[in-house]
Parts: C-alpha cells; sequence; structure tokens
C-alpha cells in the first residue's frame, strides 16, 4: 500500500488537518480508490460502510476550532437578516488587544451581525451605509465586548424559580452522566435574560449542576431573542454531534464537580467520587483504544473481518473528552479536589479547561500547572466564601495571586447564585482587591472566551468577530457601571435605556487600595489570616489628611467637608477636636499620639448589615457550625418545655462570634449587624444588635442591645400553610393575645412599643400588611411600628406603604426574581428609570439595604454607593450613609447612637462612596472604650 503513505494522518499536522476537512470525503474516497487498487489476488473486500468509517477516523484526531477561513466569513452565522448596520461614534473602545492594554478612540462599525470596522472608519466605508446606518454617540464612554460568563445555570435553574421550569440542572440518576445534555433542559423563558443582558452579558456557558461527578454536556448560548425563540437558535458555535451538520470539529463542553456537591448528593465519599471517575474514564479510554487499533486498520484497508467501528453512544461525548476535543469545565473547591483532578487527568491523557469556584487554587498554583496539556483557567466569585469547609479558605486576593503565578483568571456567576446581570461587578471587586486593570476586564471578557474556545469570535473589538459589544456608562471597573447599550450580533438590545448621569471621575479607571500585605497574609496562613481588631499603639490617636467627616446626629447623619488636610484628634475612643492641625495642637493631649494619615479620607458611622444569619453561623453548609432553625409553631410542635406555640427565642442566645465574616465585615467598616433567628417558617423570634469585632458575647459592648424587634416572616412556602393561614395567625397574635413568651412579646408589637418586622416579598402580601396595620390600630388606638423586608415587590405599593408609615429593607438591594413572590422586580437602570430604592426613597419611606447571604455583609459599603448612584445624585451623601446605618436601626428597633457615642469608621484615600478608599481604623464607641482605643488595621 505505497499509495498510503502521503495519508498517513497521524503525521500530519493538525493544522493542515483542518484545511483539508473540505477535503475529506474526498480523501476517504480516494483512499479507498486506493485501497481497492492493486493486483486481483490482493484486492479487499471492502464493506459498504467503508467510505464513512474512513471519513470517521480521519475525523477523530482533528483538533476542534474555527475552520481556516473563518475570518474570511463576510456574514456571521448568527445575522438575524433585517438587522441594520450600526455606527457608534466618539467610543473608547477596550480591544482585548495587546494583553488588554489596548484603547482606541473612534468608531465601531456593526453589520452581517460582525464588527466590520474598528477606530477610523473611512469615509468611503460610511458613503457605503449612507442612509442605512444606526448611529450611536457613545459620548466618549467606555465600549467593550460583550461579557462573557463561563459558569451560568441561566434557563435551567430559570427564573423565577418553579417546580415545572427550574431544577432541570441537576439530574438525580447517578454520579456519571457525561451523555446528558444541558441545551436539553433550557427554558426560553427565564427572566433572567433580559436582565443579564441589562448587565451586559451577551454570552454564557450553560453548564449541568454539580450535583454529580460527571454532570453532562454545556451549551455556549447567546442571550438574545431569536426569530425561531427556541433553545436551539440560541447556540453559538453549536458541535456538529448536537445539531446536524458538518466541518471541523467545534468544541464541545463537559461539566465535572468534584468534593462536596456529589458527594452530599450520593452519599459517598471523595474517594467514591474520584473512583467513579476513573471507571469513566476507563470506560471511554477503553472505547478510544478500540477505535484507534480498529481505524489503524481500517486506513491500511485491512477490513476483513473488521466488523463495525466500535462505539456507545452514553460514551461518546467522553471518548470525545479523551480526544481533546471537549473543554472540561470543573467545579472544584479544595487542595484535595484540585489534585484528584489534576492527576485524573494526568492517568487519561485530558486537559482541563478550568477549575470553577477553586477557592484553594491561589495556594497550589504549582498544582494546577501539573495538569494534562495545558494549565486550566481558574473561574472564581470575588468574595463569595465560606458557606461550606471547601469555600472556607476562599480568598478576595485569589484572583491577584492566581494572575501574579500566569494563570488565567476569569470571574463567573454561576447564575443564579450570583445574579449574573452583575457579573461585571466581580470582576471590579477582583480589581478592588489587585487583579490588574487590563486582567480584570479580560476576567469577563476575552480571557472569558478564550476559555471556551471562542475567542476567534467573542471576547474582543475587531475586525470580523461579532458585534457582541457594550456601552458604559462609566469606566467598566468603576463601581454600578451600567450598560447604555448592549449589542449582540449587532442587534441592540435595550428598547429605550435609561441613564444615570455618572460623575466625572467615573470614566477614568479608579485607583484602588494596597492590599500586598493582605493578599501575602492570604497565602501565610492559608487562607486563615489572622482578622481579630488590634488596639492601637496610644491612647490618643491623631487622624491627618481628614477630608469629610459624617457623624450621626439625631436620627440623620451629617456630612461635614474638612478644609485642606483637616484633623481629629480622637482621645480614649472620644472625638477631642476635628478641624486643621493649627486649631487642634492647641490640645493638651494625655500621651504622644498616633499619627494616622488618612490621605485625604473619611471618618463615618459604622454600617449596620441586616438579612443574612451573620453571628448565627460560620459555615452555612455546616450544621455544626451554625445555632441552627427555630422550630415553626406553624408546621411543627415546638416542645412543651419550651412553653409550646407560644414560645419566642432570642437570637442574642444563639450568638456565635469571631467568625471569619464578622471580623472580615467588621475590617470593611461594618461594625454591626442586626441579626434575627433563622427560620424556614413563620416566626422566627427576637433580634439582636451585636459587634461584629467583639471576641465573645462577655466582652464588653460584644451585645449592643439584646432585643431589638420581633420577627415574623410571611412568605409563600409550598402551599402550607398558606399565606392566609400566615396572616390569620398574625392577626390573632395581635389581637387575642395568646399567654406566655408570645403573649408578653406581642402585647408590646401591638401597643406600638416595639417594632414588628415582617418578611414579605409579594405586593399582595405587603398589601394585606397595611390593612392589618390599620385594622389593628383602630382597635387598639395606637401607631404600630412595622418594618417590612426583603420587600421585593414593594415598589409597587410604594405611596401606600409611605401613607402607612411602613418602613422598608429591601432585601436583597438590587433585586432578582428568584421566585414567583418577588418577580415583579423593578430593575432600575438602563431598564427602568427608578431603582426600588430610588422610588421608595421619592416616596419618603426609610429605606435600608440588607443582605441575603454573610459574606457580602463586607460589601455594604458598595451596596449603598450603588444604590445612591443609580437615584442620579436624588439624595446626599449623608442620605445615602443611612441606608446602611441609623436607617437600619431605626427601621429594625436598635437603638441609634448618638453622636458621641458612635462607632466610627476611618478610611484612608476617600470616603466609603470612592472605591479606592480602605478602611484603616474604626474608633470603638464608650461601651467598648476599655477595650479598644481606636483598633486600627495598619
Ligand atoms: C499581561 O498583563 C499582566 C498584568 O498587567 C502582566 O503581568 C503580564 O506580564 C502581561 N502578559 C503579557 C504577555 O504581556
Ligand atoms: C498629609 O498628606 C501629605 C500629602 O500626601 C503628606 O505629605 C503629609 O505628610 C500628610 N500629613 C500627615 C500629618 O500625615
Ligand atoms: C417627601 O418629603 C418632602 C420633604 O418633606 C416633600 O417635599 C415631598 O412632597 C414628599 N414627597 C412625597 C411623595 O410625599
Amino acid at each position: 500500500m505505497k499509495g498510503l503513505a502521503m495519508l498517513e494522518v497521524p503525521n500530519h499536522s493538525k493544522q493542515v488537518l483542518r484545511t483539508v476537512w473540505a477535503a475529506l470525503g474526498l480523501l476517504a474516497g480516494l483512499l479507498l480508490f486506493v485501497q481497492t487498487q492493486g493486483p486481483l489476488w490482493q484486492r479487499r473486500r471492502v464493506p459498504a460502510h467503508a467510505s464513512a468509517t474512513i471519513a470517521k477516523c480521519l475525523a477523530n484526531d482533528l483538533p476542534p476550532g474555527p475552520p481556516a477561513d473563518f475570518h474570511k466569513r463576510r456574514y456571521s452565522d448568527r445575522f438575524a437578516p433585517g438587522t441594520k448596520p450600526v455606527l457608534i461614534k466618539n467610543a473608547r473602545i477596550w480591544t482585548g488587544a495587546h494583553n488588554g492594554t489596548e484603547v482606541v478612540r473612534g468608531g465601531i462599525l456593526l453589520d452581517k451581525g460582525m464588527i466590520q470596522e474598528v477606530g477610523r472608519i473611512s469615509r468611503g466605508t460610511l458613503a457605503k451605509y449612507k442612509h442605512h446606518l444606526l448611529v450611536y454617540d457613545a459620548e466618549d464612554r467606555f465600549v467593550t465586548p460583550g461579557i462573557v460568563d463561563v459558569h451560568s445555570h441561566i434557563g435551567d435553574a430559570s427564573s423565577p424559580e418553579l417546580e415545572g421550569a427550574s431544577g432541570d440542572d441537576n439530574s438525580p440518576k447517578g454520579p456519571i452522566l457525561p451523555w446528558l445534555r444541558s441545551l436539553d433542559g433550557l427554558n426560553t423563558h427565564d427572566d433572567s435574560y433580559a436582565l443579564s443582558i441589562a448587565g451586559g452579558v451577551t454570552t454564557s456557558l450553560v453548564l449541568p449542576g454539580s450535583a454529580n461527578a460527571i454532570g453532562g454536556q454545556a451549551f455556549a448560548i447567546k442571550l438574545r431573542r431569536t426569530a425561531e425563540r427556541s433553545p436551539t437558535s440560541m447556540l453559538l458555535e453549536p458541535p456538529y454531534e448536537v445539531v446536524g451538520g458538518h466541518g471541523p470539529p467545534r468544541w464541545r463542553y463537559m461539566k465535572h464537580a468534584c468534593g462536596e456537591n456529589p458527594s452530599r448528593v450520593y452519599g459517598q465519599t471523595r474517594m467514591d467520587t474520584v473512583w467513579a471517575f476513573r471507571e469513566a474514564y476507563n470506560k471511554a479510554r477503553q472505547i478510544k483504544q478500540a477505535q484507534d487499533a480498529y481505524c489503524s486498520r481500517a486506513l491500511n484497508g485491512q477490513w476483513e473481518d473488521l466488523g463495525e467501528y466500535p462505539e456507545d453512544l452514553q460514551w461518546e461525548a467522553l471518548v470525545a473528552t479523551l480526544r481533546g476535543k471537549v473543554k472540561v469545565q470543573t467545579h472544584c473547591y479544595e487542595a484535595v479536589d484540585l489534585d484528584d483532578i489534576v492527576r485524573l487527568s494526568n492517568e487519561f491523557e485530558f486537559p482541563i479547561s478550568a477549575f470553577h469556584h477553586a477557592s484553594e487554587a491561589y495556594l497550589v498554583p504549582d498544582v494546577l500547572k501539573r495538569a494534562y496539556g495545558h494549565t486550566p483557567a481558574v473561574a472564581l466569585f470575588a468574595t463569595n466564601s465560606r458557606y461550606k469547609r471547601e469555600a472556607y479558605r476562599g480568598s478576595e486576593f485569589a484572583a491577584r495571586i492566581l494572575a501574579e503565578n500566569d494563570l488565567d483568571v476569569v470571574m463567573k456567576s454561576d447564575h443564579p447564585v450570583l445574579n449574573s446581570r452583575y457579573l461585571l461587578y466581580e470582576a471590579q471587586q477582583a480589581f478592588y482587591y489587585g487583579l490588574p486593570e487590563n486582567l480584570a476586564i479580560a476576567a469577563v471578557t476575552s480571557t472569558s472566551a478564550k476559555v471556551l474556545g471562542l475567542d476567534h469570535r467573542i471576547g474582543y473589538i475587531k475586525g470580523g468577530w461579532d458585534a457582541d459589544l457594550v456601552i458604559w456608562d462609566s469606566h467598566p471597573l468603576a463601581l454600578g457601571a451600567t450598560p447604555t447599550q448592549v449589542f449582540i450580533d449587532g442587534i441592540p438590545q435595550i428598547e429605550s435605556p435609561h441613564i444615570v448621569k455618572k460623575p466625572k471621575n467615573f470614566q477614568h479607571t479608579p485607583k484602588v487600595p494596597n492590599f500586598d500585605k493582605e493578599a501575602a497574609d492570604a497565602v501565610q496562613y492559608e487562607g486563615l489570616p489572622p482578622l481579630a481588631p488590634k488596639p492601637a499603639s496610644s491612647r490618643v490617636v491623631l487622624f491627618a489628611n481628614v477630608s469629610s467627616v459624617f457623624l450621626p446626629r439625631g436620627e440623620e447623619v451629617h456630612h461635614a467637608q474638612l478644609q485642606e488636610s483637616g484633623v481629629v484628634v480622637v482621645e480614649e475612643g472620644k472625638i477631642t477636636c476635628v478641624g486643621t492641625s493649627a486649631s487642634c495642637v492647641l490640645l493638651e493631649l494625655a500621651e504622644e499620639p498616633e499619627l494616622i494619615d488618612l490621605k485625604g479620607g473619611s471618618l463615618s458611622p459604622g454600617l449596620v448589615t441586616f438579612g443574612s444569619p451573620l453571628g448565627l453561623v460560620h459555615m452555612e453548609g455546616e450544621t455544626s457550625t451554625a445555632d441552627g432553625w427555630v422550630t415553626d409553631p406553624l408546621e411543627s410542635l415546638v416542645p412543651k418545655i419550651l412553653g409550646g406555640d407560644v414560645a419566642v427565642v432570642r437570637a442574642a442566645d444563639g450568638l456565635e462570634f469571631a467568625s471569619r465574616d464578622a471580623l472580615l465585615a467588621y475590617r470593611f467598616g461594618v461594625t454591626k449587624a442586626i441579626t434575627a433567628p433563622v427560620t424556614a417558617g413563620f416566626i422566627s423570634g427576637l433580634g439582636v444588635s451585636f459587634s461584629t469585632g467583639a471576641a465573645h458575647r462577655l466582652e464588653e459592648g460584644a451585645v449592643i442591645q439584646e432585643v431589638t424587634a420581633l420577627h415574623v416572616s410571611i412568605r409563600y412556602s409550598g402551599g402550607t400553610p398558606s399565606i392566609s393561614t400566615q396572616i390569620a395567625a398574625l392577626r390573632r397574635l395581635l389581637l387575642d393575645l395568646p399567654k406566655g413568651d408570645a403573649g408578653r412579646w406581642f402585647e408590646k408589637v401591638a401597643q406600638g412599643r416595639i417594632t414588628l418586622v415582617v418578611e414579605a416579598h409579594s405586593a399582595d402580601v405587603i398589601a394585606t400588611l397595611i390593612l392589618l396595620k390599620r385594622e389593628i390600630e383602630e382597635t387598639n388606638s395606637v401607631n404600630l411600628k412595622m418594618t417590612i423586608t426583603g420587600a421585593t415587590e414593594a415598589h409597587l405599593l410604594a405611596a401606600e406603604i409611605a401613607r402607612a408609615n411602613i418602613g422598608i429593607i429591601v432585601n436583597p438591594s438590587r433585586p432578582f426574581p428568584a421566585v414567583w413572590e418577588s418577580r415583579r422586580v423593578l430593575p432600575g437602570p438602563p431598564l427602568t428609570r427608578d431603582s426600588a430604592v430610588s422610588l421608595l426613597l421619592k416616596h419618603n419611606v426609610t429605606v435600608g439595604l440588607g443582605i441575603e447571604e454573610k459574606w457580602s455583609a463586607r460589601n455594604l459599603a458598595f451596596d449603598i454607593a450603588w444604590a445612591a448612584l443609580e437615584t442620579g445624585g436624588d439624595i446626599t451623601k449623608a442620605q445615602a450613609v443611612a441606608l446602611g446605618s441609623t436607617n437600619i436601626e431605626i427601621l429594625l428597633g436598635g437603638r441609634v447612637e448618638v453622636e458621641q457615642a458612635a462607632e466610627l469608621v476611618a478610611r484612608q484615600g476617600g470616603d466609603l462612596f470612592d472605591v479606592d478608599s480602605k478602611v484603616v481604623a474604626v474608633i470603638a464607641p464608650p461601651y467598648r472604650r476599655n477595650k479598644y482605643n481606636p483598633v486600627a488595621f495598619l
């Protein structure tokens, strides 16, 4: 068979293979022809399928990717006929080129679903389009490629969550399911698509969940609506194996997961999970080897007794993985898991595209570098950590540390775990904690596209790439950056965008604080650096270069702008001088002061967090670290020893101090928490206000207020108890007072002496609560104090809530239609002019900002700044500070401290509205002065 020498496939370069794809059929035919030639006695009997089989064998070793002439395309395969060409002019274009450092000023021309030209658009080109162009003036704003989310469950775990249409992301059928496809569960009516687009997301990789070791195949989709309205029509470069057609193979994706999730679901151990992987890969390897042996004979024309080509539909995708055609996306947290999967990749010789979550990757970069083929990228959350053992050592510095170790870093949403609308916020936080600017923007655009093997068409602003891009109202790394328009396949996605005017300096790269020491500590202490506050070295501290001071006064926050280089003197925790160095130097100080240069920074009240179980749990996923759940009298028998169903428990009795989330909150200026007992039912109990910096309950000032308010919850919860039952119970508790604890506390509520805090989201429930409040007030001739928390739909009743004098804690502060009762969100810019917060404020409702999960307590200053930005300057900085401090205390029955008793936070480099400011000290309130006398984090 001399004629075959030229066809020795394995010796050919992959590029050559790619270009010969078009001729593959021809090649197979030629090969067959050669095989059937020769002297009569040597002629082979060739089976009918020979031609198809030879083509299959030749294709086995073709590398996936675009055809060699991809960039000669004149239309995008996703071009929607009728789409008008677009010119975006006066743009500052972050192209993604030069390692993400190139910014070009000029225009971008979009046509045929593609970017046609970037920068200086020639007159000739413009003349060609003359009257057909839709022109957008970017007004010197930033334009970036559309955001690419490498880890989403959008459509599969769709929103609002409904039993019939959500949770299509985890199959219960076993740990190894490489044959499943996320595409098969993709709900085209997920409310999240439009919301995520409004955050600039244009492409998402929809992964199966992490309940299985091998959860199935993932698919990249573009989020826009299509004319066909089908899941298939949303796919971006789908593999031919799935949608038919032919060409050089396209990248496929596979979800893997190790550690706790598959273990929990299948009652197994890490050892079992890794064995399940090995067993599966061994099976796939056997099939692959059989195919290779078969092909080597078929390609040599040895058809005799060769039989059928060995393949198995169930294992086909895993065999493709071993052939390097699949980007393996692996959910793995801890060093042990990362190490396991790296060993697996070397044992079976397949590359790993990325490790997701990977909370300990920054501690073991060398392990990742040992992976087969190439070093996996790492897909991270910015600050979402500590919810289980696997995540306990997660660090906000992971992104920068990994980048310093030359690993590719991407940020991901795990939508709806994080709302992918705010994926850019993850990059902003990574940047804040030290990831360089170019890599931070790339971490949600170009690097993400590279991880998906789609960087030949998305993730960059370049001629020939897909016309997916975002015009931002500010620098993309400025907090709260919001699209003014989003294009997918050249189609503008936001019908009439509402644009909020941002401060001028938001058009520049934000300055960020220096966290070098903290980042080094994260590694040195293996993710658990000491966080406890330390006292300052002197009883007298002089803060220099202070530019502003916010102080609580009455029930409001007052803001004083100081002269250049203002000075604040604190003696034994008490402010004794606010002025200039000249005016304060006259003071006779008790001792030599410790000098803290705030570099134009500020003092402001310690913030107050509410809404999460902060203080009642260290890791939500570990019941042994948590106070636990209160017994709900509507659903189960409350033990007699507690007084039966009239028991009321106090969160104060379950407090656990010095959790890492509490100490981190403290370090980031959130010095207080108000927490209610954790319930899945109706009655929660009595809230408590405590110091997030305290070491234990007996420390002076650790518990700030033993009882703050009485908390109940009226939620749709699967039918029993019904909403009407919960309301009936609440009415009876208030009008027909029971005995025992419940009687005592509900009497106080009914007499207007303590606040009733009701968690409710639905506007229908809120309306009923307004009526119930009125009913009780009329019966008892009192003013009831009522606060509603959660309150996603409260904006629908803003005027009525204001009239009823009910306060609102919006939680989460940026809304998401997670469930039916909270589906009617007011999304805010660019989709609506008002956000829920700004609309409620316009109606003079007292508003506070809540959080759902305790890891986000530390981010409250960002939440406040963001909410304030969305009001478009309607509220002052002082009013904004109140959203996360005094308002929360007022609404939850907390004592608002007067000026001299307030805990104050010192920020270096700006106030809490400046991303570059950093908390460097906390001035303790009087009741803690003996112990801490300002504490400093320098
Ligand atoms: C890309 O940028 C990062 C951070 O700015 C830098 O450390 C790295 O060396 C750059 N890489 C290349 C190839 O220029
Ligand atoms: C105030 O800031 C200036 C400029 O950064 C600096 O030179 C000076 O030392 C600072 N003052 C004090 C007292 O730290
Ligand atoms: C809110 O209060 C301000 C100041 O007291 C008042 O001018 C305004 O009319 C009020 N708005 C509404 C909607 O009641």
